[in-house]
């Protein structure tokens, strides 16, 4: 998709089709020509609702405000509705609040994501037949906003939207296709497009680093397992990120089998390693002055003679042992090993982990909202708010020792599960904060995208199939932190 920017008005415009957002069902602003007939139409202007009137080449969607939001999944709305026709290219005029660049960057988001569709594996394929996107920047005038400002806000708003759909096309690809090994070398290609410097340990690696419990959860699958190491590092970078992400290529549930239903879609149990090489392939390209590194452990759960098993105990990384009570709880022992090996390999300023490791957490907040927990009411605090900035929703789940004491176990440090069915979103969590030294323990968020990872049902500018979930939100989050000073401890 061609974006370009331009200030005159929408009417010294030459395109094939003309895209009216209308705000809070105002009528009266002079981009609405044509009111008798959307009245006619019955077109009563609800959010992501959109009337095409074919013979004047005009497409007219509803958003309820100006929020960021709104015109996201409006502009969204407004490209799915012209999959089936044969439309190329298209005109629209931005809107400005009190002279802010944020719509801008919404309504570019919302054409790109909306606009995906995964079709790898149709014989017919329908992609989406707009190539080139003029933007009016006609309200601008009265702002004085620099036509440079706004097309750099483009330029980043297309890099994070198409890291987003990178993302996706990882999580769709199917488990025969996408194994660990594929996971490797896609971090590899992406390394030399960007520059990025990645280094893939395999199992001999991962043996003298003892690793044992991510090793112990892939044993059962003809993919042998890898964890990937990307690095961003430009000279002068004053903080330090470290991402580790859940890259199960695809979770079986191990001999504590899954039921047949809810195996269907754990391809998209890489969704959190996913996301940790989108964010990297995001933050190559803005080249964001602050050093990041990506973790991702890519691990096959499957069954057979080999497999794990529920009554093992195993040794982690950092030497706690584990009892093993469900194979199923298999995420949080391969990120127990990798949190483990990140630490050792960088002493961040913050940690941050992607994984879609509960069902508990989709009960617990629904399927839009990423669960995120941490020790830190700050951390939790700034990633609520870049979450919602960024068009992804997030809600803090908190910590507490009564459910901190449902994962003792009677002959290990600790259990894979707890004692209890409630609260199973915060239990893991607390599993995963005992593979968290002393010095990060203020420094870390854990966050839970079993939810908004994959999408059955259709919402905002999300299609069916992988969302992207966490790219926006971390990259957000990334921009603000090039912005503010780290301090010596957080609370
Ligand atoms: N990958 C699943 C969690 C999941 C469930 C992700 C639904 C996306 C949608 C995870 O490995 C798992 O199976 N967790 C178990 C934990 C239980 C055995 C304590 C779960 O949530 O049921
Ligand atoms: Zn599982
Ligand atoms: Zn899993």
């Amino acid at each position: 998709m061609n974006f370009e920017l331009t200030i005159l008005p929408l009417s010294d415009i030459r395109s094939d089709l003309e895209v009216i957002i209308i705000i809070n069902k105002n009528l009266k602003h002079h981009f609405v020509q044509d009111k008798k007939l959307l009245k006619r139409a019955g077109f009563s202007c609800e959010q992501d609702e959109t009337c095409l009137l074919i013979e004047k080449n005009r497409l007219y969607v509803g958003a309820q405000s100006l929020k960021g939001a709104a015109i996201r999944t409006a502009a969204a709305a407004a490209i799915k509705a012209l999959k089936d026709t044969q439309y190329k290219s298209l005109k629209i005029a931005t809107y400005t609040n009190k002279g802010c660049t944020y719509t801008l960057r919404a309504m570019v988001e919302g054409l790109i994501l909306g606009s995906y569709s995964f079709e790898t594996y149709k014989s017919k394929k329908n992609k989406n037949k707009i190539k080139d996107i003029t933007i009016s920047l006609e309200e601008y005038k009265q702002h004085k906003i620099k036509i440079e400002k706004a097309s750099f806000v483009i330029h980043k708003a297309q890099i994070i939207a198409d890291a987003t759909n990178f993302t996706r096309d990882i999580v769709n690809t199917t488990p025969d296709d996408c194994y660990p090994d594929v996971m490797a070398s896609i971090a590899e290609g992406l390394a030399e497009d960007t520059g990025l410097k990645c280094n893939i340990l395999k199992p001999k690696k991962l043996r003298k680093e003892k690793m044992e419990t991510l090793l112990a959860v892939a044993r059962a699958s003809r993919h042998k397992p890898r964890v990937i190491h990307l690095t961003h590092k430009p000279k002068g970078a004053k903080k330090i990120i470290t991402l580790v992400g859940k890259g199960l290529t695809y979770d079986s549930g191990g001999l504590s089998l899954k039921p047949a239903d809810y195996m269907v879609t754990m391809k998209s149990d890489k969704s959190g390693g996913s996301a940790v090489l989108g964010i990297m392939k995001a933050v190559a390209e803005m080249n964001l002055p602050i050093e990041v590194h990506g973790f991702v452990g890519a691990v096959e759960n499957m069954i057979g003679g080999d497999a794990y098993k529920p009554d093992d105990v195993l040794v982690a990384k950092n030497g706690k042992t584990i009892e093993i009570r469900n194979t199923d709880a298999e995420g949080r022992l391969v990120l127990a090993d990798v949190l483990s090996y990140a630490q050792q390999e960088v002493k961040a300023d913050y940690i941050f982990d992607f994984a879609t490791l509960t069902g508990a957490s989709v009960v617990a907040v629904g399927h839009y909202t990423s669960s995120i927990m941490s020790h830190s009411k700050k951390v939790k605090k700034l990633l609520v708010k870049a979450a919602n900035q960024s068009g992804e929703l997030a809600t803090a789940l908190d910590f507490n020792p009564y459910l901190k004491k449902t994962i003792k176990s009677e002959i290990a440090d600790i259990c894979n599960i707890s004692n209890t069915r409630y609260g199973g979103a915060i239990t893991a969590g607390q599993f995963l904060s005992e593979f968290i030294d002393k010095k990060h323990t203020n420094k870390w968020a854990h966050i839970d995208i079993a939810g908004p990872a994959f999408v059955e049902h259709p919402w905002g500018e999300n299609p069916h199939g992988a969302s992207g979930a966490g790219v926006r939100l971390m990259v957000k989050l990334l921009e603000k932190l090039v912005n503010t000073k780290t301090e010596k401890k957080g609370k």
